[in-house]
């Protein structure tokens, strides 16, 4: 590939860069608090400036015109980095760590598996998921009476992604396990990715072996599930049913049972934490706000009343779902996300060499008070349709952008709505923890330690 057109009449600009000594001074904070140190970082540096990781010169950003260029305009000149290609070593190559045209063909056949029809029928799954959860935790209300809302919330999407992938054929033993593997992995992946010689490292004493223990737990049971679905020809309507379905246009051939495998598996990790994280937080905002979550307890009495909700009544929670996007924009789940440069290009003026890192600050994008007018303030009108349309387009991307956009976002906001639909006007969830949360940036935001809450009825 050659350098894009970009090239032609442009200008150099040269970003501050932060000198490499500093940028090894700063690493204690980088790791305890990389939140407050980027932050920190843009308001002496301005919004695209350049930094190192090890030896390496990155590009960082919270300029939606940069973002929307790189994300967009530009996406050709750049794949995902070392940190999704260990994802795809240990995981497996889904949608979210495949490449080029295998990417392009993968996208264009499970794009239709997240269309409206296909989410109405994953909804009555959800929704039976949400109301299994909240029995539960009404049983055990006593042995809750304090527990963690971010373990809480876990537990309920972990469920409610593997039944949506494979109706109810993992038992809630299972779906625990799966809980647990999937959180060592995690630690694993990052690890590798962080630790330098962490390859031999492993290898050496035993990790990797560990590790390749756990995917052959889950392999096991995925492909058992897989094996009996193709001899049974019932009707499932669930993701698992849809990728069965689809069809390569050129053959006319199903997808390989280690295709289906690696997608199922992606779609667990990348469906997971994400949606959990963003209802712990909007859980906690709404805590911090009593007068917002009044307002919506009386949109959700007005449009659902006594009953459950139905994928019909989700057009009508509106400000439940603004909640969720500015929960989202306070608190982004993918608070960070990068690409690396196949070629050497210019972008906007900036030179960006081949191989070189360009990191979007997300966290940052979303609090930048060029785009938001009281920038830290929880303010759900904000996401109002006409206000929307005024932004930047680029000023808010929880789900990513550009063609990498989150296939699942559809199915989380419905997951989040239903969720708050039908545990909000049941539970108080009370934050115990006067100070707010400390923000941990592991693969996603999270309320460093868990949020500690007193659970009671409402
Ligand atoms: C609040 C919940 C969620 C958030 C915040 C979220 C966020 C994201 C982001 C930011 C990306 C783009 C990553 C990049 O550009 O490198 C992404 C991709 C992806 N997400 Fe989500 N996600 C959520 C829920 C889900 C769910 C529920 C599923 C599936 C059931 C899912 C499946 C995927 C997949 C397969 C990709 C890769 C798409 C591709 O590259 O073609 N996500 N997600």
């Amino acid at each position: 590939m050659n350098s894009t057109k970009d090239n032609i009449n442009e200008t150099t600009i040269e970003a501050k860069r932060i000198p490499i000594l500093k940028t090894f001074r700063n690493l204690p904070r980088l790791l305890d608090d990389p939140i407050g140190l980027i932050s920190s970082q843009f308001e002496k540096y301005g919004d695209t400036y350049k930094s190192y990781v090890g030896l390496e010169e990155i590009y960082l950003s919270q300029d939606a015109d940069f973002v929307q260029y790189f994300m967009q305009k530009g996406h050709r000149n750049y794949q995902k980095t070392r940190f999704t290609r260990t994802l795809g070593d240990v995981i497996g190559r889904g949608l979210l760590t495949s490449e080029g045209d295998y990417w392009r063909q993968q996208r264009r056949l499970i794009q239709p598996g997240f269309h409206k029809k296909k989410l109405e029928d994953l909804s009555n799954i959800i929704t039976e998921d949400i109301i299994d959860f909240s029995l539960n935790l009404e049983h055990n209300i006593d042995v809750f009476g304090s527990a963690d809302l971010m373990k809480l919330m876990m537990r309920l999407t972990i469920k409610v992604v593997l039944n949506s992938l494979f109706s109810n054929s993992i038992s809630d033993k299972y779906i625990d396990r799966f809980d647990e593997i999937i959180t060592v992995l995690q630690h694993y992946i990052v690890a590798k990715v962080r630790i330098p010689f962490s390859t031999q490292f492993f290898k050496l004493n035993g990790k990797d072996k560990k590790m390749q223990a756990l995917i052959n737990e889950i392999d096991e049971i995925v492909y058992s599930i897989i094996s009996e679905r193709k001899n049974n020809q019932g009707n499932f309507d669930d993701l698992l049913d849809m990728l069965l379905q689809a069809r390569y246009e050129d053959t006319g051939e199903g997808m390989t049972d280690q295709q289906l495998r690696d997608e199922s598996m992606i779609m667990l990790l990348a469906g997971h934490e994400t949606s959990a994280n963003a209802l712990t937080w909007a859980f906690y905002l709404l805590h911090q706000h009593p007068e917002i979550a009044e307002k919506v307890l009386a949109e959700i009495q007005n449009v659902v009343g006594n009953r459950l909700p139905t994928f019909e009544d989700l057009r009508g929670l509106t400000y439940t779902k603004q909640v969720i996007q500015e929960s989202m924009r306070l608190f982004p789940p993918a608070w960070i996300t990068d690409r690396e440069a196949l070629v050497e290009h210019q972008m906007m003026g900036y030179k960006i060499k081949k191989g070189q890192v360009v990191t979007v600050f997300v966290y940052g994008l979303h609090r930048n008070p060029v785009y938001w007018k009281r920038p830290n303030d929880f303010m759900p009108e904000r996401f109002a349709p006409e206000l929307i349309k005024e932004r930047h387009p680029f000023s808010y991307m929880p789900f990513g952008g550009g063609p990498r956009l989150c296939i699942g976002n559809n199915f989380a906001y419905m997951e989040m709505q239903l969720a708050l639909a039908i545990l909000l006007p049941k539970f108080k969830f009370e934050v115990i923890a006067n100070e707010a949360p400390k923000l941990e940036g592991l693969i996603t935001l999270r309320p460093e330690g868990g949020l500690p809450v007193k659970v009671s009825l409402r």
